[in-house]
């Protein structure tokens, strides 16, 4: 039977996160440089986007570019920001027409202004559609962006909006870049490390972790679907026992 059949669309993660890891050893396997990799990467982004949207799945969310990204060598960051900026120009149009909305959480000022402006021309371009929300995460680490929360907050508090002892988890996930997002169910990471490096710490909390060895740029919609298959195999019993649960 086809792995996609095999999938309950009643129970479907509404959100899907995915560390894509994997592009510069698969590159240095065929013998070419690491942008080989993050060029066949756009593959496995557009592969894992249509299949998402096909299924109905609301929110899937890329780690594209982290905060320590920039320690890599000046040549591949610039070069990975050329790929955004094409990628971007490239791609709006397919989004449109397959109803999907661009959105972007990270420190996204900081990006060259080419990439900027392009990430912000996709997110206007798109901003109607309502199929499915795909999140780039650029310039994102998980810490920056909680740094950022106790920063708003703190600053609310000493202006007298928020009383520090009424402070409650729903005003720290409004403060984060992910607000009104729902927290994601799956996070997936290729390329067979078990690390979660600083992505999305406290969206995670109860979210299932699903790592595969497969390097990003194989990764396609048949191991997009083996993942969603291994999320509804798994009880979710967020601290309850197996018997409170409802069947
Ligand atoms: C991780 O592989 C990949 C990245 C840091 C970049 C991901 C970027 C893309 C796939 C291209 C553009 C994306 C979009 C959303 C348009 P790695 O370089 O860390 O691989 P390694 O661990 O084998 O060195």
């Amino acid at each position: 039977m086809d792995l996609k059949s095999q999938i309950n669309l009643e129970k479907l993660p509404k959100h899907v996160a995915v560390i894509m890891d994997g592009n510069g050893r698969w590159a240095k396997q065929h013998g070419k440089p690491r942008v080989f990799g993050h060029r066949n990467g756009v593959t496995a982004v557009r592969d894992t986007t249509e299949a998402a949207a096909e299924l109905g799945i609301e929110y899937l969310t890329l780690y594209a570019f982290s905060t320590e990204n920039w320690n890599r060598p000046k040549l591949e960051v610039s070069a990975l920001m050329r790929l955004l900026v094409e990628t971007l120009n490239k791609e709006i149009q397919t989004l449109n027409k397959n109803n999907i909305r661009l959105k972007a959480i990270g420190d996204i000022n900081k990006l060259p202004g080419r990439t900027h402006d392009a990430l912000l021309q996709g997110i206007e371009n798109t901003a109607k559609n309502d199929r499915m929300t795909l999140v780039l995460a650029l310039n994102y680490s998980a810490k920056w962006e909680l740094t950022e929360a106790a920063r708003k907050l703190a600053k609310a508090a000493k202006e007298g909006t928020l009383d520090p002892d009424q402070l409650n988890e729903q005003h720290i996930s409004n403060a984060l870049a992910t607000q009104g997002i729902p927290d994601p169910e799956l996070l997936i990471r290729t390329s067979g490390e078990s690390r979660i490096s600083n992505f999305l710490l406290w969206q995670i909390a109860y979210a299932e972790l699903y790592f595969t060895d497969i390097f990003w740029p194989d990764f396609g919609k048949e191991n997009f679907y083996q993942a969603i298959i291994d999320f509804q195999r798994r009880e979710r019993r967020f601290g309850k026992i197996s018997e409170q649960l409802i069947p």
